[in-house]
């Protein structure tokens, strides 16, 4: 889809689809959405005076001009409440819009700027929201579908039509950083929705190297001997009982070469979790193919960075391994020992994650980044604890909490907080190593945490659980089904606001 900035009058642009928009509780439409109406003859206003249009969240009424104006369909898009609006009902409009308008059969779509209008949002950041959510909610992951239900063709060209001139420059600034944000969304989408048996680590890491040769950054791969050498045996541990050996990627960025200081993404990079020996029930277990999207947000966040250019650098990280049973598998009560000495009593090895995210983090202290973050499907618990609709994380330093929680907001992607319980690791006492992999059932997602703390030890430190909001099971605004890309928008933003600091 490419995406366009004109001057210009949207009653006169020529279109498959055009959207206005509608504030819940307005009976008589102004600005943009009041001229259209006015030239199709105040079919909008009667549209509302009947209840038709009601202008809800969420709600888009798709009406034929049957040739009263150059575009073929209008869509009018609600924006519910005044006081609730924002630039994540931006977003999520234009994803609900995009889809209709695909479904409909346009290729060719226009849009005014929605939110720099009576609701007085600056033109780059509503640019940057529209093109976020027009990438993001056109997204869809079609490669091993020949009949497909929707034949619908992609959305060609977006254009985003605006009368005020002193505008484009902002609204230009604005379509750029939000085209780069969604595609990274999108980057990450696609790689946690392949299947398993196309993703095993070593061809996730050619995609990593193909995404950092695209965007200018540096990609070195460990292979399964160089683990050995650096005597990561977590990881290589977890992936023992695979036929496909663990690997390791690592994505530089440097922004700031002046600066000694490099900031750490660790993701995890699971590309199918079975459970091991400890094997996960049959039921739902497909979607365990989705447990390296932790690995695949760094790696896509990163692939943004590179795009965008900030002052800072930034080092990715993402251990790859898949966890299967087999005979050569490590076994429950197997001790591992990890890249800095430390060694590891396994009592369950479905608590894989914590394993290769340790060797992770061994590797960034030695490397001496710092602050350190990490994203990971890690716990069924945090899933139960939150739901889909926000994202829960742990940090030692209240400075990065605040600004992850930023972040997330502005990206449409809630974070929400949770204790680091030091007592809790009491639960990880071992008998026989310096620590076990699993602690108390109660409180699992904080257990996962400090199992990590253990070995971040005092590097300033986040640690992002995102189990239960890696995937949507439902349509809605700029989520599809499948994959939704997070946290990696919620990734680029911190960076950049840690870049300001
Ligand atoms: N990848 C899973 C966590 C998960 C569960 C992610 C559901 C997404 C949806 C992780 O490796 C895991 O299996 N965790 C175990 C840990 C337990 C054995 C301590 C869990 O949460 O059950
Ligand atoms: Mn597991
Ligand atoms: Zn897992």
């Amino acid at each position: 889809m490419d995406i366009k900035v004109e001057a210009g009058d949207i009653t006169q642009h020529p279109a498959g689809a055009i959207i206005v928009n509608l504030f819940e509780g307005v009976t008589s439409p102004g600005g943009a959405t009041g001229a259209v109406d006015r030239s199709l003859g105040g079919g909008i206003g009667r549209l509302i005076a009947d209840g038709e249009i009601k202008g809800k969240k969420n709600e888009v009424v798709l009406v034929h001009t049957l040739g009263r104006i150059p575009a073929a369909r209008v869509l009018v898009a609600g924006l519910g409440k005044q006081k609730d609006f924002g630039l994540d009902t931006v977003r999520n409009l234009m994803g609900s819009c995009l889809r209709r308008a695909r479904g409909a059969s346009a290729t060719s779509v226009a849009t005014i700027l929605h939110g720099a209008g009576i609701a007085g949002l600056a033109p780059e950041a509503c640019a940057q929201a529209i093109a976020e959510g027009a990438v993001m909610g056109a997204y869809r992951f079609r490669r091993y579908k020949h009949n497909e239900d929707d034949t619908s063709k992609d959305i060609e060209t977006l254009a985003i039509v605006e009368s005020d001139a002193a505008k484009l420059d902002a609204v230009r600034r604005g379509v750029e950083r939000g085209v780069i944000l969604g595609q990274a969304a999108n980057h990450t989408r696609d790689l946690a929705n392949e299947p398993a048996n196309e993703l095993p680590p070593a061809k996730f890491a050619e995609r990593a190297q193909a995404l950092a040769g695209d965007a200018g950054l540096e990609c070195e791969v460990l292979d399964e001997q160089t683990l050995r050498e650096l005597g990561m045996g977590a990881l290589l541990g977890v992936g023992v009982g695979s036929a496909q050996p663990p690997c390791f990627i690592i994505l530089r960025y440097r922004g700031r070469p002046d600066s000694d200081q490099t900031i750490g993404l660790i993701g995890k990079g699971i590309t199918f979790d079975s459970g091991g020996i400890s094997i996960k029930p049959a039921a739902g277990m497909e979607a365990m193919k989705g447990d390296m999207s932790g690995g695949a947000a760094i790696i896509s966040a990163m692939w943004a960075l590179g795009k965008l250019r900030p002052a800072v650098n930034v080092t990715g990280l993402v251990p790859a391994a898949e966890n299967m049973p087999s005979g050569s598998a490590i076994r429950p009560g197997d001790v591992l020992r990890a890249m800095n000495g430390k060694t590891i009593e396994v009592i369950n090895t479905d608590a894989e994650g914590r394993l290769i995210l340790a060797d992770a983090i061994c590797y960034a202290r030695q490397q001496k980044l710092s602050p350190l973050i990490d994203v990971a499907t890690l716990t069924g618990a945090m899933q139960i604890a939150l739901g889909p609709g926000a994202t829960g994380f742990m940090t030692t330093d209240d400075g990065l909490a605040e600004a992850i929680t930023k972040a997330g907001q502005a990206a449409g992607e809630p974070m929400w907080r949770f204790p680091l319980i030091d007592d809790y690791a009491e639960g990880l006492r071992s008998n026989v190593a310096d620590i076990k992999n699993t602690g108390n059932r109660n409180g699992g997602a904080i257990s996962a945490a400090k199992f990590l703390h253990f070995f971040v030890e005092d590097t300033p430190w986040a640690h992002i659980d995102m189990a239960g909001t890696d995937d949507a099971d439902k349509e809605k605004g700029v989520w599809v089904k499948g994959s939704t890309g997070i946290p990696t928008r919620t990734l680029v933003n911190l960076v950049l606001a840690l870049a300001e600091r």
